[in-house]
């Protein structure tokens, strides 16, 4: 069994996910995380030195070999599922929680955490916040193929704990 958090970019995935698996007792994989190590380079360094294309192959070949893991929770990037066929890797292969936050939600989130996300870390605050929802609308439908949906405000490791089992 392997439990996939997806969701936009500042929703909490990484955060909730590490204290999801610690309480199930599953291990933890972040997406970023993964791709850093095989590529022996940030997230932001592969967007500048080799593009998002390069970025979106290595994010492919992670989520691969991740969803072969057991008992695992998995945090994706904001972007994973809306790439290629990945949210049909991720439905086929785990349980998926779409964590939902609101764009402004999220604009105000990501405001202070932007610098290591490549496709925000320059973007003014009015900048920032049209991106989101423009972004947010586009990949949405992705979002909500999950099998659990459960609204930002409210997602923490308990309560995802309680749904899933
Ligand atoms: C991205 C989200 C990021 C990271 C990369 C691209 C996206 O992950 O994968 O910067 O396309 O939304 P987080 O959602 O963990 O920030």
């Amino acid at each position: 069994m392997r439990i996939f958090l997806i969701g936009f970019m500042g929703c909490g995935k990484t955060l909730i996910g590490k204290k999801l698996a610690e309480k199930i007792e599953y291990d933890f994989y972040d997406i970023d995380a993964e791709i850093e190590k095989i590529a022996c380079k940030s997230v932001t360094k592969i967007f500048q030195e080799d593009g998002e294309c390069r970025f979106r192959e290595f994010e492919k070949e992670v989520l691969l070999s991740l969803s072969a893991k057991n008992k695992a929770v998995i945090a994706t990037g904001g972007g994973t599922p809306c790439f290629e066929d990945n949210m049909k890797i991720i439905k086929k292969t785990g349980l998926s929680v779409y964590i939902k936050l609101s764009a402004e939600r999220l604009a105000e989130r990501l405001e202070t955490t932007k610098k290591t996300r490549p496709l925000i870390a320059y973007k003014n605050k009015d900048e920032l916040y049209s991106f989101i929802a423009e972004l947010l609308k586009q990949r949405e439908p992705f979002y909500l193929k999950a099998d659990l949906i459960i609204k930002g405000e409210n997602a923490n490791a308990n309560n995802i704990a309680s749904l899933v089992f």
